[in-house]
């Protein structure tokens, strides 16, 4: 049985990271494109020479030319601009929109089975562009943030208490920005709910921290934004995909109805298996916790309603 054939468009920190995740975790053969000739070959050859010392068969190729993306059972849209200073968070939007549109278009003309992965920012309007511009149904068309969001929670939360990572659950829902909701009653040390191990105050700190996640690192480095953490993320969604997992994980995912919502990319737990998307998980959420997701869900149509506009 052949491999299967993942697609990364955008070689940069978050892209070349994710081939180097997905090969090195033995789950597909690779194809990483970038529109700067030279960049994806050369992360490419380099990645491919540390494949003796790790130890993995799968190949990795670069390209400027989709035709080599041909037949990929998933396609992850890295590819984009960062804010540069002097762009208003509207610049980046309409320019990212049309890099995403412009890939997406192209990636899904050759591979039109593909399972989408978005992950430029913003992340929720990027998912509608995407959907848009393949044509593809909502079970193939999915966001990552939520995996990362409750990634960052889960750190804290770890930190906080002097536990293991691993010994963690967080639940995060809602768009990929200032108005993500993290949900504490749903979070659990080794089952037990966060309320009942932390004080209404320290949950607040933490649930603060994971909103401000990705500014914090950003604060760090100076240039660029995280790359680790969400190339992480998208293994672990392309692992649960390719693997057939049926892994309940949160992700942007088109809603049509639920969560009170219709028509719009926002973060809620999802099935992860081959097809894709195979069922939405919803769950149950007290007035205020709704309120805080229709606020997010609000945040992210006026993007939406942006990018319509323009
Ligand atoms: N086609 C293909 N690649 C493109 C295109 C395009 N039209 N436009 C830009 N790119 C490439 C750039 O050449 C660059 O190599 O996208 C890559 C982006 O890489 P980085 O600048 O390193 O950005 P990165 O940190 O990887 O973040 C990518 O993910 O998490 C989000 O907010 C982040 O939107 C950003 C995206």
């Amino acid at each position: 049985m052949s491999r299967p054939k993942v697609t990364v468009i955008g070689a940069g920190n978050v892209g070349a990271t994710t081939a180097q995740r997905i090969a090195e975790a033995g789950l597909a053969d690779v194809v990483l494109v970038d529109i700067v000739e030279g960049l994806p070959q050369g992360k490419a050859l380099d990645l491919s020479e540390s494949a003796p010392v790790v130890g993995h068969d799968c190949t990795i190729r670069g390209t400027n030319d989709y035709a080599d993306t041909a037949g990929s059972d998933i396609v992850v849209v890295t590819s984009g601009l960062a804010r540069q200073p002097g762009m208003s968070r509207d610049d980046l939007l309409a320019k990212n929109a049309g890099i995403v549109g412009s890939v997406v278009a192209q990636a899904a003309a050759v591979s039109p089975d593909a399972i989408l992965i978005i992950v430029t920012n913003p992340l929720d309007a990027m998912c509608h562009v995407a959907i848009k511009a393949s044509g593809f149904p909502r079970e193939r068309v999915i966001g990552m943030a939520g995996i990362l969001d409750s990634a960052r929670f889960r750190t804290f939360i770890a930190w906080e208490l002097g536990v293991s990572v691993t010994s963690t659950n967080a639940f995060v829902l809602g768009g990929h920005g200032d108005t993500m909701v993290p949900l504490p009653r749903y979070s659990t040390v080794a089952g037990i709910p966060l309320t009942h191990l932390l004080s209404p105050e320290r949950i607040e700190a933490l649930v603060d921290r994971t909103r401000n996640g990705g500014a914090e690192v950003v604060a760090l480095l100076k240039s660029g934004s995280a790359y680790y953490a969400p190339a992480a993320a998208v293994a672990q969604m392309a692992g649960a995909i390719l693997g057939d997992a049926k892994a309940v994980l949160p992700c942007a995912a088109l809603l049509q109805g639920e969560y009170r919502t219709e028509g719009l990319f926002v973060g809620v737990p999802v099935k992860l298996g081959r097809k894709g998307i195979e069922q939405i998980v919803q769950i149950e959420l007290t007035e205020a916790e709704q309120a805080a997701f229709d606020r997010s869900a609000a945040a992210v149509r006026e993007l939406v309603d942006k990018l319509a506009a323009a």
